[in-house]
């Protein structure tokens, strides 16, 4: 009896230890497997896929070449037209950069548009939120091969940036692939020609439709500012280039910034002739302005854009400061004033009503104006259009999009006047 009792107790013991080195074979085997080995097998074969399982592939040597993006998921936005995706891919150094400057530059640009970046980042050594669009399914293997190509050739652009996205609802793209193979053979020396290849196709045939899109420029603003990390954002267009170290000036100055009440720091922005090299400093710039090789951004096409920054007052300073220093105050601001300025990120939104041309930055500093913020005009750095714009017909559909944001205006500047009560613009007698 005894015997038997005691066989039993070692069968139990034998069991539980069995038992016990089954579960931690199992565990181990979980922790050593990853979990999506169809896909790893086919990165190997250079062609991958990306449907579900994006993140478990990504390995530690992998993570410059794969996207933090399910297309599942994401954030819509308030009228549910678009889908945004923040940090889908972000510079090595990004996040130390956000705690080392104070001024995030966040900018947004379509492809079409994206080979700017390689001379924004080139100029600006801060850290730089930069949103991307993509209408279709072809736009966004384009974009996504476009950006892995940007950072596989420049080592600002992959320490610096980091990549958000925004999709349509409508045709939204359901799944991305990534050519890897075709990543290895694009030529880093020719990035123009590199951009051409991969819009070839991006427009036309059944995507045409896609060149009359209206571009959803404030969701793409309000995406880039709102995954800056820093005080201080630099909000712009990807095709306004800073000067050379602005953003180290930059922060010499807003450490002793002493706004007391609300500011916002304009940075004069420059069309500049294509023939001439980016000028070396304020003098370089004001030398090619006196020669007609650089003018005011906007005179000849819309001059209300930057005319409030007086650009004859700025251009005139002399025996001036080398260190960033404010210049002047605005004192004629007028309706349509849409200077790029440097502020906390606490500024009014851009309104997402405002989708396409016209009505889309202006109405954001109007806001500000109204909401009284001072515009104050930093000197001697400045920013950079490349071509001297003339002034051309619009294309039908822009104009289209520009009566549709008119009508729009309408309702935005009641609702601005009735949030602060004040209309120092006289605005509601005014036919806009
Ligand atoms: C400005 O740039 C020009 C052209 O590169 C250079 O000759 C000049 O010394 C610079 N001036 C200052 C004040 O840095
Ligand atoms: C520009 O500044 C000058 C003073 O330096 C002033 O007389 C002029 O009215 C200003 N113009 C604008 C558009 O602010």
């Amino acid at each position: 009896m005894f015997q038997i009792q005691c066989r039993l107790w070692i069968l139990c013991i034998s069991a539980i230890l069995l038992l016990f080195i089954y579960n931690i074979t199992l565990t181990l085997k979980l922790m050593y497997t990853p979990l999506c080995p169809k896909e790893i097998a086919a990165e190997r074969s250079s062609k991958i896929i990306y449907k579900k399982c994006t993140k478990d592939i990504v390995q530690p040597n992998q993570n410059d070449r794969t996207f933090n993006l399910d297309l599942s998921l994401g954030r819509w936005d308030e009228r549910r037209k678009y889908k945004l995706f923040d940090n889908i891919i972000v510079g090595d150094e990004y996040s130390l950069l956000s705690s080392s400057f104070r001024t995030c530059l966040a900018t947004q640009s379509s492809l079409e548009k994206l080979p700017s970046i390689i001379e924004v980042s080139n100029h600006w050594n801060g850290p730089v939120s930069l949103a991307t669009f993509a209408a279709h399914e072809e736009e966004l293997n384009s974009l996504l091969m476009y950006v892995l190509f940007l950072r596989k050739c420049d080592i600002g652009i992959r320490n610096k940036i980091a990549f958000h996205l925004a999709i349509t609802r409508e045709r939204r793209p359901k799944s991305f692939s990534i050519d890897f193979a075709l990543l290895e053979t694009l030529d880093c020396g020719k990035p123009l020609e590199v951009l051409k290849d991969l819009l070839k196709d991006v427009n036309k045939g059944p995507n045409k439709w896609r060149s009359k899109l209206p571009y959803p420029q404030n969701h793409l603003r309000n995406l880039a500012r709102k995954t800056c990390q820093t005080k201080y954002v630099f909000l712009t267009d990807v095709d306004i280039i800073p000067s050379k170290g602005m953003a180290e000036s930059l922060d010499a100055f807003l450490e002793k910034a002493e706004c007391k009440g609300q500011c916002a720091y304009v940075v004069p922005t420059y069309e500049v002739d294509e023939r001439v090299a980016f000028p070396a400093n304020k003098t370089e710039l004001v030398r090619l302005a006196n020669k007609g090789l650089a003018r005011p951004f906007h005179h000849k096409v819309f001059i209300y854009n930057q005319y409030a920054t007086n650009f004859s007052r700025w251009q005139n300073q002399i025996n001036e400061n080398p260190a960033v220093h404010v210049s002047h105050p605005v004192t004629n601001f007028e309706f349509l004033y849409e200077p790029f300025y440097i502020a906390t990120d606490t500024v009014p939104p851009h309104d997402e009503r405002f989708i396409g041309y016209g009505y889309t930055r202006n109405s954001q500093v109007y806001e500000m104006f109204v909401a009284g913020y001072e515009f104050l005009v930093l000197s001697p750095i400045f920013t950079c259009h490349w071509g001297l714009q003339v002034k051309r017909t619009r294309p039908p559909w822009r104009e289209h999009q520009n009566n549709l944001n008119r009508k729009q205006f309408d309702g935005f500047k009641r609702e601005i006047f009735s949030k602060y009560n004040k209309d120092p613009l006289n605005m509601m007698a005014r036919k806009t």
